[in-house]
């Protein structure tokens, strides 16, 4: 017989991400973040090709990237409101961890899978986060897939980009539970 871990299962059971803009000081020092990434970067990866890397974004770096951001936006000939919404998550974050998907060539693994795998890191570590009793949400918006924003505020090569944006703080109000899927909709059994 299987050996039940009920509280792992019950924090999985119950997760939800605390919206972004909910989210206040304190932040978790580096000291607390350390553990965070550890557990994030223990994810499935196929050909231990370990296609991806963190970028931690501090409150100093935040007001950095909101310009880069901006100019970005004006640049690209974006409306007013979407330049203002690409650059509220870091006009209002405190502490994130920019999650890179950085593609390593091999012959047998497709670049999907390396995709995939970035992806799940993104969810551990934002579960990692909630488990640690902190608030967290992962983020994107249109400068998470904007090349020129990637090499501008985060330096990332030509093969490297966004994954997520996972904010982490202290969470203010807890948010409505949204509508989970129908199980039976969405599960074929053969
Ligand atoms: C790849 C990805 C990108 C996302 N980007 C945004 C975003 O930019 N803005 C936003 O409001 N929500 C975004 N979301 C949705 C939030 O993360 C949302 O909080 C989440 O879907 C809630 O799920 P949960 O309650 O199961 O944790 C994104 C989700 C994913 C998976």
């Amino acid at each position: 017989m299987p050996t039940p871990d009920p509280a792992a299962l019950a924090f999985l059971q119950n997760r939800r991400s605390r919206p972004a803009k909910t989210l206040c000081p304190p932040v978790p020092e580096a000291e607390a973040l350390r553990p965070l990434l550890t557990a994030a970067a223990r994810t499935p990866d196929h050909g231990k090709l370990e296609p991806w890397r963190f970028v931690v974004i501090n409150r100093a770096a935040m007001e950095r990237l909101a310009n880069v951001v901006e100019t970005r936006g004006a640049a690209l000939g974006l409306p007013a409101e979407d330049i203002a919404k690409g650059r509220s998550q870091f006009d209002q974050g405190h502490l994130a961890v920019a999650v890179i998907e950085v593609q390593k060539p091999s012959p047998k693994i497709p670049p999907l899978e390396q995709t995939y795998s970035a992806g799940a890191v993104c969810l551990a570590l934002l579960n990692a986060a909630l488990a640690a009793g902190w608030g967290a949400n992962w983020l994107t918006g249109w400068p998470s897939h904007d090349r020129g924003f990637m090499e501008e505020g985060l330096s990332l090569a030509s093969h490297e980009r966004i994954a997520g944006i996972i904010h982490i703080g202290t969470e203010t109000t807890a948010p409505p539970e949204r509508p989970r899927p129908d199980i039976d909709r969405i599960t074929t059994w053969l």
